[in-house]
This record gives structure tokens, sequence and C-alpha cells, in this order.
């Protein structure tokens, strides 16, 4: 399903909004004018990724990325592949990404 996100000039690069959709809560970002969403919810132990205690960061060297701030996990957001495993973890899921287009100078992601 296609959901509005907010013009484009309003998330500027290395910037992200959080969106209400269906009861979850998703992330858009900005990452060098390339745009992606995800649920707000690592697929570790369903941290935040946006919480106040954890932080989120996109730095790995040449990838785009999220990092989890509660155990360490990175996960690329081109694929949503994990790239890092958390501190004292053998394994994690991967995390979902969701396609973000500008239409006309309109975000609009596709969430389930
Ligand atoms: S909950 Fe995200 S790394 Fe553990």
């Amino acid at each position: 399903m296609q959901v509005f996100v907010c013009q484009t000039s309003q998330l500027p690069s290395g910037q992200h909004k959080i969106l209400n959709h269906n009861g979850r809560k998703y992330v858009v970002c900005n990452f060098n004018s390339i745009f992606y969403a995800f649920e707000d919810k690592c697929p570790h132990l369903k941290a935040r990724f946006t919480g106040r205690a954890f932080g989120m960061f996109f730095s790995h060297p040449g990838q785009d990325t999220v990092k989890c701030g509660a155990h360490g996990a990175v996960y690329d957001l081109t694929s949503g592949a994990n790239i890092v495993l958390p501190k004292g973890s053998a394994r994690t899921g991967n995390l979902p990404i969701y396609t973000v287009t500008d239409q006309s100078g309109q975000l609009y992601a596709d969430l389930p």
C-alpha cells in the first residue's frame, strides 16, 4: 500500500521521519538522497531503532546501513541483510526494507 510520507524537501539527506501505519511505526530515511523505509523494530530482540535509549546510526564503511544501539546489530539498507551480528548472538533475522518513491516532489512508502 502506498503511504504518503511528506514533501521530499521536508526530508533532507541524513534525516529520518517516523511514520505510523496500521498500528506500527516505520522509519523513513534519506541516506545521500536515497530513501529507505523499514519498521522501527530490530529483528534481534525488537528494540526500537529510534528509541531514546538506543539511538540510530547510518554508518558502516561503504554501505548504507542502520545500526541498532541495543546490541550493535547492523543491517544493510539496500537489502535488509544483517551484516554485523548482535553482541553475544550467533544469528538474527534480516530487516525488511520497503520501497520509497519520489512522485513529483512527494514521498510515498510502499508499506504492508
Ligand atoms: S535488539 Fe537490536 S541488536 Fe539486539
